[in-house]
């Protein structure tokens, strides 16, 4: 990799830290922030960065300019691929979006605009959504002779249903905000120019909390979901008495106790 090279991927996703949140932006306004290996590359490099930074506790992921949150996986880049390296893509792009699931940060996907393809992937790998009213979703791999190869045949189905998934997945239709608000898809639609803004308030109230007890939260919840309810009674047991040893417990109790605001 040449040094200009080098500088050119660290520009196609951007951090940006206000206080105790991080927000990523995915930057290829040119191809409506398509993903391709560079891309995917970087983002878990940033997000590797962003988990590690203590002060941080809640992670904004959007797309740059206001058309596309991310168009889907770079299908210039997939054209010629081998099954080989459709294996390896798909394999950074799950690890990838993945890596988010095992954060212990809440990642909240702000959607303003086309969200199609890997694009959807990544929002539904985030843990809430807040779209545009112009936003538009869909899995439209189908068309283009492939399957969703970044998570949506999985992710999907246990978000809204397999029937659903099945529905989207099979037709490659597109949708707007107001359909997928109306299947579970995303949590909120707002106007598409306050996007980021409502995201910066949601990730606000999250990150005013203790990090400690949400990444016990984020992981009860996602670990769960693969237990028995038996199991996952068990699991939230010890995550919550594990926040007993952690001091954000002493200060958020004591603190209401006082009538005061915890210092986290
Ligand atoms: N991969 C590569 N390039 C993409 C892309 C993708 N997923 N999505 C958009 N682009 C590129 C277009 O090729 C175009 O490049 P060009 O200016 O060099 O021709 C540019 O982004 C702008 O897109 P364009 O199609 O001209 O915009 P539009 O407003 O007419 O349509 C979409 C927007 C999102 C409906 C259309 O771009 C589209 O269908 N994209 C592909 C979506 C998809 O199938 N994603 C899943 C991939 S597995």
């Amino acid at each position: 990799m040449t040094p200009e090279n080098a500088g050119a991927i660290e520009e196609t996703v951007l951090t940006q830290r206000e206080g105790r949140i991080a927000v990523i932006t995915i930057n290829r306004p040119q191809v409506l922030n398509a993903l391709n290996k560079q891309v995917l590359t970087r983002l878990k490099k940033v997000l590797e960065e962003v988990e590690s930074s203590p002060e941080i506790g809640a992670v904004i992921i959007t797309g740059a300019g206001d058309k596309s949150f991310v168009a889907g996986a770079d299908i210039a880049s997939m054209a010629e691929m081998t099954p080989g390296e459709a294996r390896e893509f798909s394999r950074l792009g799950q690890e990838t979006f993945g890596f988010i699931g095992s954060m212990r940060k809440a990642v909240i996907a702000a959607v303003n605009g086309y969200a199609l393809g890997g694009g959807l992937e990544l929002a539904i790998a985030c843990d809430i959504r807040v779209a545009g009213e112009n936003a538009k979703f869909g899995q439209p791999e189908v068309g283009l002779g492939i399957i969703p190869g970044f998570g949506a045949t999985q992710r999907l189905s246990r978000l809204v249903g397999p029937a659903r998934a099945k529905d989207l997945i099979f037709t490659g239709r597109t949708i707007t905000a107001a359909e997928a608000l109306d299947m579970g898809l995303v949590e909120y639609v707002v106007p598409a120019a306050e996007v980021l803004a409502f995201a910066r308030k949601i990730a606000s109230q999250i990150a005013d909390k203790s990090i400690s007890a949400v990444a016990k939260a984020k992981s009860a919840i996602d670990r769960g979901l693969d237990l028995t309810l038996e199991e996952g009674l068990k699991l939230e047991s010890e995550e919550f008495s594990s926040c007993f040893s952690h001091p954000d417990q002493r200060e958020g109790m004591r603190a209401f106790l006082e009538k005061r605001k915890p210092r986290y």
